[in-house]
């Protein structure tokens, strides 16, 4: 993995992405981010060696390299899921790469189902932990020792630094920011009644398919990261309604402004 490593960094950095300070990974209809970004460089993952291609129709699937907030940020628009079939280690190899480029803090978003019955859809919720509901993790396998150690810590998964700042920005532009716990499962289906009833009794919030092993291996390589959640549907198992990949579209529009506001503003304050 470190050669295929050292030649996707070294492509990149011939491409001109030589100095990025903040990487930012953006979920499902959670593009908006981007607008505000004064853009150097585009290149379509397609184009990078070793790095997976994306296959939902909703992920543009290219990195974006540019100035926001007054920093230098390298941004992931569409990121790799399980269910597309990739393996842990995939869906995590371009968290490696903006680590090697010099990424100093990584800021992660996702859409997510509502476990927690008094979060509404279309509300943001700041993931202050996790529970891993993944068959499956991606630092299985011989450890990259030259990158963090075998048995990470996770009792600081979440930074609290940047979560302190998030609920600050929360709170000076009247946004509503739930905290709570996310699990994520390998989907694709959405869940049962009864997995949403489990879900909530196990002590999650919010349930998505991402996120987690990104979270993982920057913690394994103690690059502090902070993740939010656009609850996209409420999951009452008592009232369960069919949602539609449209509705989960059309609902994180509504939220994404918010979103991109603390962001945007998150990535401004930081030093
Ligand atoms: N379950 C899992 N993933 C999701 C959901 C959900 O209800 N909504 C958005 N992503």
């Amino acid at each position: 993995m470190q050669t295929q490593l050292n030649e996707t960094v070294s492509y990149l950095n011939q491409q001109g992405i030589t100095a990025p300070e903040i990487g930012i990974i953006l979920g499902t209809g959670l593009g908006g981010l981007v607008k505000e970004i004064d853009v150097q460089l585009e290149v379509p993952y397609d184009t990078i060696p070793h790095f997976p291609v994306s296959t939902v129709e909703s992920h543009h699937g290219k990195l974006i390299y540019g100035q926001l907030g007054g920093k230098t940020v390298l941004v992931m628009q569409g990121r790799f899921h399980y269910y597309e079939g990739y393996s842990m280690q995939q869906i995590t190899y371009p968290v490696r790469v903006m680590k090697l480029l010099g990424v100093k803090r990584l800021l992660i978003s996702n859409a997510a189902g509502a476990v927690n019955t008094n979060f509404k859809k279309s509300s943001l919720m700041l993931i202050t932990d996790h529970i891993n509901l993944y068959p499956d993790n991606p630092l299985i396998g011989k450890n990259l020792d030259e990158f963090g150690p075998r048995f990470p810590d996770m009792s600081d998964a979440y930074d609290r630094d940047m979560n302190n700042k998030l609920r600050e920005i929360a709170k000076t532009n009247n946004i509503t920011l739930h905290e709570g716990v996310y699990a994520p499962v390998q989907g694709p289906n959405l869940e049962t009644a009864a997995e949403y009833r489990m879900i909530g009794k196990l002590g999650a919030d919010a349930v998505g398919m991402s996120t987690v092993p990104e979270v993982i291996v920057a913690n394994h390589m103690e690059l502090p990261c902070c993740a939010i959640s656009v609850l996209t549907d409420e999951c009452d198992p008592d009232n369960l309604a069919p949602v539609e990949l449209a509705e989960i579209l059309e609902a994180a529009a509504v939220a994404e402004p918010q979103l991109t506001l603390l962001y945007k503003e998150l990535v401004t304050q930081l030093a």
